[in-house]
């Protein structure tokens, strides 16, 4: 049984305070969602040590959006792995396609980021999708097979047991076009194919989430397929309630 998973991607957003209170917000709501689902919240950096203390006592995790290529040293603004370990992370999102686009992080970049945050015993979150052009031109599963490989690839048996895939297309990503449950299944089906012909049988208990405008009102769907276990949550994960209720969409 592959593990069901709702993460929010806070993004650039709120104030410390403001991060708290929704952080206890979810915790406080958290019950009326099925125990079977995983959740958990990535906050930015400056929030996490608070945050880890509003989710005292909680099942709800917490993960940081971003980490360091390099272990320690002189790296002006970066944040190391080992850092938000210590603060109580267990995950971390990698590869997201803003950092792929704002910020230039190549399979390079992201390969040494993976090594980092295994090395700090963190869960990468790995982040795969094409853009509109790309799927316009049919080549979006070239794209995410790209992206596994130049990566994932690299991983060990081990390591890729303590892997999450987050499939985001680019196009889907805060635009309110969210991608049709069929279209969802269809590149999940092919990443979980990608990632069985390196680690065989061990693909089958990775989860894979769909990210890109998921909301309450098209979660259900979305999760009911067959290869989707879960989302990753931008937008929606800012509103306790919404986040919660995008819980309640697992209905298998
Ligand atoms: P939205 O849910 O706001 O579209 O963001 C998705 C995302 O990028 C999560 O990482």
């Amino acid at each position: 049984m592959r593990k069901k998973i709702v993460a929010g991607n806070w993004k650039m957003n709120t104030l410390p305070a403001e991060g708290v209170e929704l952080a206890k917000g979810i915790v406080a709501g958290r019950g009326e969602v099925c125990s079977c689902v995983n959740f958990i919240v990535c906050p930015p950096f400056t929030h996490l040590s608070m945050v880890a203390e509003a989710l005292k006592g909680s099942d709800i995790e917490l993960g940081a959006q971003n980490c360091a290529a390099e272990a320690k040293g002189a790296y002006t603004g970066e944040v190391a792995a080992s850092m938000i370990a210590a603060l109580g992370c267990k995950y971390v999102i990698l590869g997201h396609s803003e950092r792929r686009q704002y910020y230039g992080e190549t399979s390079a970049t992201l390969n040494k980021k993976m090594e980092q945050a295994y090395a700090n015993g963190l869960t990468p979150i790995y982040c795969v999708g094409e853009n509109l052009e790309e799927r316009e031109a049919g080549k979006h599963f070239d794209v995410v097979k790209a992206q596994i490989e130049e990566v994932v690839y690299n991983l060990t048996e081990e390591q890729f047991k303590n892997l999450v895939i987050a499939y985001e297309p680019v196009w889907a990503i805060g635009t309110g076009k969210t991608a049709t449950a069929d279209q969802a299944q269809e590149i999940h089906a092919y990443i979980r194919k990608v990632l069985a012909d390196k680690f065989g049988a061990a693909a089958a208990e990775c989860p894979i989430l769909y990210g890109g405008s998921c909301k309450p009102t098209n979660a259900a769907e979305i999760f009911a397929k067959e290869d989707v276990d879960g989302g990753l949550i931008g937008g929606a994960a800012l509103k306790a309630g919404d986040f919660l209720a995008i819980g309640k969409g697992f209905a298998k």
